[in-house]
């Protein structure tokens, strides 16, 4: 049987398991996949190991930048970002590279054209240098908002777009708007990154948070008539990518879809 599985620290919560279990019990493929709770201080160790017992992983915090030195090979897109959330072991070799590009995009452009838009991120750590590097090389005009405006600036000045404090928020009138930040997230539902007066009809607006899936920043959004896109589908299609690239089979996506909103609803 092959082994793959999601490393991070802590894992226990992963949605992961069940939705690529649920995929390789529906392609009778013989693997099964794990969670692997690895500290920093271990991470070397682990991987070591995993050369020879784990045919892929996927990489959570706090590794997704760290655990590229253990790796043979990454590719061009993880480069530039400088973090790795896929590894494939194609005979000993561990390759690297990054599905959550794909899955935001995929979760955009359900819904729109990205070309030319003029959209506003929200934050600037990990999840935001993914964002932003994924919708710069499809030509968007992009500017970020972070509410410590250094990491804004370095993050705007990497990947050639515009950068803002928060406190400017209002002289923006973006046509998405996307939320990166952890405001909003379970358990502190309460918080929006955004007043809601913010909110424009016109606006397409995607929070990446799936904890809960409805955010007060998406249902402000709602109410004020936007359209929303919801986090479960960058999670989505970015374990879709994964599966792929692990299998080289087409991803049952119905199934991985069931199975992560079954997950999600039991969850809450
Ligand atoms: P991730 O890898 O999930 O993106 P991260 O790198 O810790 O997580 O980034 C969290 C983001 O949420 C940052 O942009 C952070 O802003 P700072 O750079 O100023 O820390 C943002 N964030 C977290 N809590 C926030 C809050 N209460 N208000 C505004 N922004 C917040």
């Amino acid at each position: 049987m092959q082994i793959y599985g999601v490393i991070g620290h802590p894992v226990v919560q992963s949605l992961s398991p069940v939705v690529h279990n649920a995929a390789f019990k529906a392609l009778e493929i013989d693997a099964s996949y794990k969670t692997f709770d690895v500290e920093p201080e271990d991470l070397g160790n682990f991987m070591e190991k995993a050369r020879s017992d784990i045919s892929g992983l996927s990489v959570t915090i706090p590794h997704k930048v760290e655990i590229i030195k253990y790796l043979d090979k990454i590719d061009e897109r993880a480069k530039k970002i400088g973090a790795v959330n896929t590894i494939k072991n194609k005979n000993g070799i561990l390759k690297g590279s990054n599905k959550d590009i794909d899955g935001a995009m995929q979760a955009l452009e359900e819904v729109t054209e990205i070309s030319n838009k003029n959209i506003l991120v929200l934050g600037a750590g990990g999840a935001a240098r993914a964002i932003v590097y994924g919708l710069t090389t499809k030509n968007a005009k992009v500017t970020i908002l972070n509410r410590t405006l250094e990491k804004a600036q370095q993050l705007a000045k990497e990947f050639n777009c515009n950068f803002d404090s928060l406190e400017n928020l209002k002289k923006h009138t973006p046509e998405i708007l996307i939320n990166t930040t952890s405001v909003g997230m379970s358990p502190n539902t309460e918080g929006s990154p955004v007043p809601k007066d913010f909110f424009k009809p016109q606006m397409i607006v995607f929070d990446i948070i799936y904890k809960p899936l409805i955010t007060k920043f998406l249902k402000q959004a709602k109410k004020a008539g936007c359209q929303i896109i919801t986090g479960e589908k960058m999670l989505l299609y970015q374990a879709i990518k994964q599966f792929e690239t692990w299998t080289n089979q087409k991803a049952p996506v119905e199934i991985m879809r069931e199975a992560l909103m079954e997950e999600l609803h039991r969850a809450s």
